[in-house]
């Protein structure tokens, strides 16, 4: 008996001093680890390094568009495509970060080779385009040429609205007479079309805009605040003709990018226009995605939230980082839920800069972020490097570091970048 509880008390003392063991590890762990906001600075560094890199291999002609590891490849594009203004915008922020001044030339250059679309009538993504480079120039160091490229491209964009629809054309199609295409992608355009208004004072930007942010939340959003991509209307009457999803799993599913886009464009209508409405419409963008139970823990979601195979399929890092980046400016305006999108921002931003998705210096061709799904239905561009999964990541770390070192978290009401 006697010995039976010997042996008791010592497996006790042995299970005591293995626990304590583990929590003094834990605890070492926990002081040696260095939290986001102490690390932040040595981020846009890193960011700026990846990015010098990238810039040494672009053909002077190009903007790159991806990076593909099996062939060490890197892919380019013309300044017409969709994402050509990313690069420029991030080389803008990272100078901004990191005072280096050959970012700052390739950023100066890079506007050159855009410079042209400001006239561009076919280009539906003219207002992202040139607003995400040109844009975060003026912010930064404006110059009157930039101002006019601004002024020009919200000229040439407004050309494309419709009245009946109430919003600017996104595809052209051969049936262009008869139907009318709008993306929720889209909703990017609008900041272009504020900043137009407040340069000039010339209201039918605003206006444009807002009818556009109406007729997506209207048409695009579905009675859950889940979203859809693609709605068709009738060209001449504005009637809905059909809605479908081209980058989603299907027509009934929740693209996340595309959620990205909604919260996103609509947390920035609310900034344009303080409407209490535009805040209600992000809110419940907001709660879709937070009480989704396929948004994994550390909130970087699948590319599309109802994709059957979850959760063995692909993460979009993009679709993180843009919302990390709205969630962060969401949080300075929700009073009652500030707190929430703050620690959604910052959990999102925190997965995006592990290791899991921050590529090791030299890696991923230059650029940043890994694992962004571009168009998973025609398996195009998967699990890869995306310019602009790295642009809206380098916003929302601009924004963290601003909430954070401004000491408020939550209802700060300063400038966000
Ligand atoms: N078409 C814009 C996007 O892929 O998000």
């Amino acid at each position: 008996m006697i010995k039976r509880l010997l042996i008791n008390h010592l497996f006790l003392l042995f299970f005591i001093l293995i626990l304590s063991a583990c929590s003094t590890n834990r605890q070492a762990v926990t002081k040696g680890s260095k939290t986001l906001t102490e690390t932040i600075d040595q981020r846009f560094k890193h960011a700026g390094t990846q990015y010098k890199l990238l810039m040494e291999d672009l053909p002077g002609d190009k903007l790159p568009k991806t990076f593909v590891k099996a062939n060490n490849y890197l892919e380019t594009s013309g300044p017409d495509w969709w994402t050509s203004g990313f690069y420029p915008g991030t080389l803008w922020s990272l100078y901004e970060e990191t005072q280096d001044s050959a970012l700052l030339k390739e950023a100066k250059r890079t506007l050159k080779l855009l410079s042209k679309q400001q006239t561009n009538e076919k280009l539906a993504d003219l207002g992202a385009i040139m607003y995400n480079s040109f844009g975060t120039a003026m912010k930064i160091d404006p110059e009157l040429s930039y101002q006019k490229a601004l002024l020009n491209s919200a000229k040439t964009l407004v050309k494309r609205y419709n009245p009946k629809v109430k919003a600017i054309r996104s595809w052209d199609t051969r049936q262009n007479d008869k139907e009318f295409v709008v993306v929720i992608d889209h909703l990017m355009n609008l900041e272009l079309l504020f900043w137009a208004t407040h340069a000039t004072g010339d209201s039918s930007y605003y206006k444009v805009a807002c009818n556009q942010a109406e007729t997506i939340w209207n048409n695009h959003v579905r009675p859950d605040y889940s979203t859809c991509q693609i709605v068709t209307f009738d060209t001449k009457s504005g009637k809905v003709k059909h809605k479908r999803n081209a980058q989603g799993y299907n027509d009934e599913s929740c693209w996340s990018r595309g959620q990205a886009w909604a919260l996103y464009g609509f947390t920035s209508l609310y900034r344009e226009t303080k409407d209490p409405l535009y805040l209600e419409y992000a809110e419940h963008i907001a709660t879709f995605i937070l009480d989704n139970p396929n948004l994994p823990k550390d909130k970087v979601p699948y590319w599309d939230f109802n994709a059957p195979e979850i959760p063995n399929t692909y993460r979009d890092a993009s679709a993180a980082a843009i919302m990390a980046a709205a969630f962060l400016e969401l949080s300075g305006y929700s009073v009652e839920n500030g707190k929430s999108y703050f620690k959604a921002g910052e959990t999102m931003l925190e997965t995006l800069a592990s290791p899991e998705y921050t590529a090791l210096l030299g890696a991923n061709g230059g650029f940043i972020l890994m694992h962004g799904a571009g168009y998973i239905p025609v398996m195009a561009e998967v699990d890869v490097p995306l310019p602009y999964a790295d642009y809206y990541y380098i916003q929302a770390l601009k924004r963290y570091k601003v909430l954070t070192q401004s000491g408020s978290g939550v209802n700060a009401s300063f400038k966000f970048p």
